[in-house]
């Protein structure tokens, strides 16, 4: 039986093996491994790609997000409103930076923080709000931005399923303040390790997220504010230089596989992403709904069709988030989402016939509950 995994990277590292191999040695032979010329190059390369001006590397997407509440100078009291579906990384680095996760409901068209209940969640205290740009579909920025200003918020978007997507014409993590990208493997841009990287238009909170990274060390070993270590390396930053090139073209490789799949889906009872108009989403996850997505997931893996849920819980009601207060019932599109989406294999190495052969089965399994 032929296997479908929900990811490929050994396919991905064959075809470019040998320009990724070439890197390293480069760094090998430099003999510098950590905030040397591969960073300082793949921080110009990466901001120009986001129509960005400055991006500082970091360790992790969550340390890009934690830094940038940092920067802004968000700690204990503040509060930070982004939504309940997400990673628990968005979550995980508010409270890292000492301040209070105030979560909203999604817009089930997009996955993203709806933006009419922002003004339930305002108060005194909130001082940012995080839209995360889910499964590479832009939030809807405009109104989002638009309360921000009215009510003197930062934004800081969490790109980190979103390499490459554009809002109204423009790349996304050009629109908040600051912005933060996760290069974790799986990542459209990912690295052979953990690596992020936060990216801005303004050079004094471009300066800041440099020090915080390091000890807050704006000259060596003089630690001018409290950092901590959150620094991204130079090998992750020589193979991440490599990708960079490519990201393009494997994002138009996912929509074109994107397309084969909406025409193959297009009878089934699986509700398909949408493509906001005036977004241009890059598929990170091909996310479907299913009313009967577990039954659909057990039959996809009898057929050898690795699948995910991304993701199963809504962070207000992981056992973690408890002290949160909220309860089941009160951000129902998070709650049905957790229940019903199902993300399908979705890379730039999948072939046209594995996409064929997963619709096959999706309809097989409908036919079956008939
Ligand atoms: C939406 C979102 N935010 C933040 C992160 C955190 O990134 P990392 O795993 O690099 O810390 C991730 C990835 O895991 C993510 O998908």
């Amino acid at each position: 039986m032929q296997t479908i995994p929900i990811i490929d990277l050994n396919k991905q590292y064959q075809a470019i093996r040998l320009e990724v191999e070439e890197a390293c040695q480069r760094v090998f032979a430099n003999g510098s491994f950590i905030l040397g010329s591969e960073v300082s190059a793949f921080e110009k390369e990466f901001a120009a790609y986001c129509d960005s001006v400055y991006a500082v590397g970091v360790a992790s997407g969550t340390e890009a997000l934690q830094l940038a509440l940092m920067a802004c100078g968000i700690g204990e009291n503040d509060e930070v409103i982004t939504t309940a579906h997400t990673a628990v990384a968005t979550v995980a680095a508010i409270e890292a930076s000492g301040a209070f996760p105030r979560l909203v409901d999604i817009d089930l068209v997009n996955y993203a923080l709806n933006p009419t209940l922002l003004e339930a969640a305002l108060t005194p205290r909130t001082r940012a709000i995080i839209p995360v740009h889910l499964y590479g579909c832009p939030a809807d920025l405009n109104p989002i931005l638009e309360f921000a200003k009215q009510h003197g918020l930062w934004v800081i978007e969490d790109c980190s399923q979103a390499h490459g997507a554009k809002y109204l014409g423009k790349k996304v993590g050009s629109f908040g303040a600051l912005a933060a990208f996760s290069f974790y493997p799986t990542k459209n841009l990912g690295a052979f390790g953990d690596g992020g990287a936060v990216i801005t238009q303004d050079a004094n909170l471009a300066e800041k997220i440099g020090a915080l990274r390091q000890y807050g060390w704006k000259e060596h070993y003089i630690s001018s504010v409290k950092g901590m270590n959150s620094r991204l390396d130079e090998l992750q930053a020589a193979i991440l230089r490599v990708k960079l090139k490519y990201v393009d073209a494997w994002n138009l490789r996912r929509r074109e596989l994107t397309n084969l799949y909406l025409g193959a889906l297009q009878n089934t009872r699986a509700i398909l992403p949408n493509q906001p108009a005036g977004c241009e989403h890059v598929f990170h996850q091909f996310v479907i709904r299913h009313p009967q997505r577990n039954a659909l997931k057990a039959f996809l893996k009898s057929k050898g069709v690795q699948t995910l849920i991304h993701y199963p819980m809504p962070i207000h009601l992981q056992p973690a988030y408890a002290d949160l207060g909220y309860r089941s019932g009160s951000l129902p599109n998070a709650e049905r989402a957790a229940n019903e989406v199902l993300s399908l294999p979705m890379y730039p190495e999948l072939t046209e016939e594995q996409v064929r052969f997963v619709c096959a089965c999706i309809l097989e399994f409908e036919t079956l509950q008939k």
